[in-house]
């Protein structure tokens, strides 16, 4: 495989910051601006399904950790049609168990003719828990996002996270890069939130720093109603901060070393 699709991972150690959210409306945007995509749900709490209106998903055959299970299978065989425009699904399975696991197997399955041929853009949602799902998210990913509440322990998750992002780096995907801290339900006028933002903009440059997502409950609604927010409610804040952020990371991530990578990489060990 010559080329293959930009993969951007979604983690956070901590939960509920905003993780899957972030992973649905991300790969909305891009079905949206019409790059085929694919969305894959590590973490077996299997929310991704209920945010792209699939739910039933998560309880079919044909879930991402079958490839785990069995690293023969292939992970088109676990892919599904989402009503999103230009979005698939590879489902959690709400039963698997986490186990050792090789930190590469992700990366080896998305190492598919099939794959490439497939889809332009991959996001993979993780769950928040240190475990094998998250390293080999992160092993199989070009770019990580990290989405953050600006609260008092948030500075506690980011470092965990990107402790983590250097192990990983280090041992199995030189490549990885650090896209950006995603402030999520942050307002600017708080001023916890302002004292956060500065201590990890000293921390991990201000330049990491995404623009950031506001508070906004359509986001919540949305997500219950099983639908991305630009689809919900077009013209709500959530949606017209999802689509900055879609726009902001297309900046951050040139494509070109996208390409680079995949040709630089196409040993899986
Ligand atoms: N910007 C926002 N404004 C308002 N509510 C939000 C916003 N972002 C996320 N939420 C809500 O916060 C809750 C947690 O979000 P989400 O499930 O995306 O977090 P998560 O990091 O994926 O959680 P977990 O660690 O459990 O996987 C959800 O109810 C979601 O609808
Ligand atoms: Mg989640």
């Amino acid at each position: 495989m010559s080329s293959g699709p930009l993969i951007v991972a979604i983690a956070n150690r901590k939960g509920g910051t905003g993780k899957t959210t972030t992973a649905v409306n991300l790969a909305a945007e891009w079905g949206g601006q019409g790059h085929r995509t694919l969305l894959i749900d590590l973490d077996t709490q299997g929310h991704a399904a209920i945010g792209l209106g699939c739910a039933e998903l998560r309880h079919g055959k044909g879930s991402v950790h079958d490839v785990f299970r069995d690293p023969q299978c292939a992970i088109m065989r676990t892919v599904h049609k989402t009503p999103v425009e230009n979005v698939w699904l590879a489902p959690a399975d709400t039963g698997f168990m986490s186990q050792e696991m090789d930190a590469m197997t992700l990366h080896r399955a998305l190492f598919d003719a099939e794959v490439a041929a497939g889809f332009e853009r991959i996001v993979v949602d993780t769950p928040p828990t240190l475990d094998g799902l998250l390293v080999n998210g992160l092993a199989a990913a070009h770019g990580v996002v990290v989405p953050f509440v600006p609260h008092h322990l948030a500075g506690v998750g980011v470092r965990q996270l990107t402790r983590l992002f250097y192990q990983v780096a280090t041992r199995h995907n030189p490549g990885l890069r650090l896209l950006g801290l995603l402030p999520v339900m942050c307002d600017r006028h708080v001023r916890l939130h302002r004292r956060v933002l500065d201590d990890l903009g000293r921390q991990f440059g201000k330049r990491r720093i995404l623009r950031g997502i506001r508070a906004n409950i359509k986001l919540a609604e949305a997500f219950e109603a099983g639908q991305p927010v630009g689809e919900y409610a077009p013209r709500s804040a959530g949606s017209m901060d999802y689509r900055l952020m879609s726009q902001e990371l297309e900046t951050f991530f040139n494509v070109q070393e996208a390409k680079e990578y995949n040709e630089n990489h196409t040993s899986c060990g």
